[in-house]
């Protein structure tokens, strides 16, 4: 009962920035539920993890190369992928770009590239999901409004950064355009609703990957901080959002669920932190 609720067999999920990191993780819990796969990522190689999934669930997975700050990439991405799956079930928009900056020193070129990545890209990856989702829905049902929430899933990628500020980063810019990100969900739960697609974010908290090990470079205290702002006193593993991904993903267990946001942060956005406090 509880594989046949979770399974995904049959659908295509298009996952942004899963060559690695959180976006890797999301198409690991897809494949397990037997998801086809189609990957947007502008690294030249995918982790092999991303590959090996493929024989492993025995699905089809494909990797495009793309920058999908580009319109242009995108649309010829999101079409090859219509020809060459035949359909979109789901979109999970995971590339980001992080960087840690003073808010007084924030450079032009910094709120142009986080915007281009985390805002502007996920906007145009999800309007051509979207695009893709509708033509299908209106296909097979004209302009008669959907009842049941069951013809696509679009999930967007906040974070705990739009809940609360840590004193260990200086992410402004970051954070500002996860929150539009954010801000993209209830308009767009509003706009697709009559074509049976559901639009959710999900914010992860601290998670260990390679962005946060890139930043932990940079800064060496910084980990050791987030461990202490969690209820349980360590960062997130990627492995903790599966769950939370095959939850909105599957509509036999989220149908009722469009226009909000998951936090998933181990407590560290619901208590005032005693790190906060010693140093107070
Ligand atoms: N790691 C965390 O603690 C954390 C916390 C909250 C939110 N997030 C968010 O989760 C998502 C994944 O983060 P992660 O930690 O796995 O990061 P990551 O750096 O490990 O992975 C990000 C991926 O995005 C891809 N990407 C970057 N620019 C791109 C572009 N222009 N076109 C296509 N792909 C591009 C990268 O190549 C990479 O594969 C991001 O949106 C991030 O902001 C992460």
């Amino acid at each position: 009962m509880a594989t046949d609720f979770f399974t995904l067999k049959g659908k295509t999920a298009v996952l942004t920035g899963a060559a690695r990191g959180l976006g890797l993780t999301f198409a690991t819990a897809l494949a397990s539920a037997n998801c086809n796969i189609a990957v947007l990522d502008i690294l030249h190689e995918p982790s092999p993890c991303l590959l090996a999934l493929r024989d492993h669930h025995d699905i089809k997975l494909e990797y495009y190369r793309t920058d999908i700050t580009s319109r242009r990439e995108v649309s010829v991405a999101i079409e090859k992928i219509e020809a060459e799956f035949g359909r979109i079930d789901i979109n999970v928009n995971a590339a980001g770009v992080v960087t840690d900056e003073s808010f007084l020193t924030t450079t032009d070129e910094n709120v142009d590239h986080t915007f281009a990545v985390n805002f502007t890209g996920s906007f145009l990856v999800a309007q051509a999901c979207a695009n893709s989702m509708v033509a299908r829905y209106k296909s097979v049902h004209g302009s008669k409004p959907a009842a049941q929430p069951t013809n696509g899933t679009i999930i967007l990628i906040a974070s705990i950064a739009t809940y609360i500020a840590s004193s260990a980063q200086q992410i402004s810019c970051y954070a500002a355009s996860k929150a539009a990100v954010k801000g993209l969900v209830k308009p767009m739960a509003m706009e697709l609703a009559p074509y049976g697609i559901r639009v959710n974010s999900l914010s992860p908290g601290y998670m260990m990957t390679d962005m946060m090990r890139g930043l932990q470079e940079q800064q060496p205290q910084l980990v050791d901080q987030f461990e202490r702002e969690t209820l349980f006193g360590r960062v997130g593993i990627p492995g903790e959002l599966k769950g939370p991904i095959l939850y909105l993903c599957c509509a036999s267990a989220s149908g009722w669920y469009t226009g909000q946001d998951l936090l998933v942060d181990g407590g560290a956005s619901t208590w005032k932190h005693p790190a906060i406090l010693a140093t107070a």
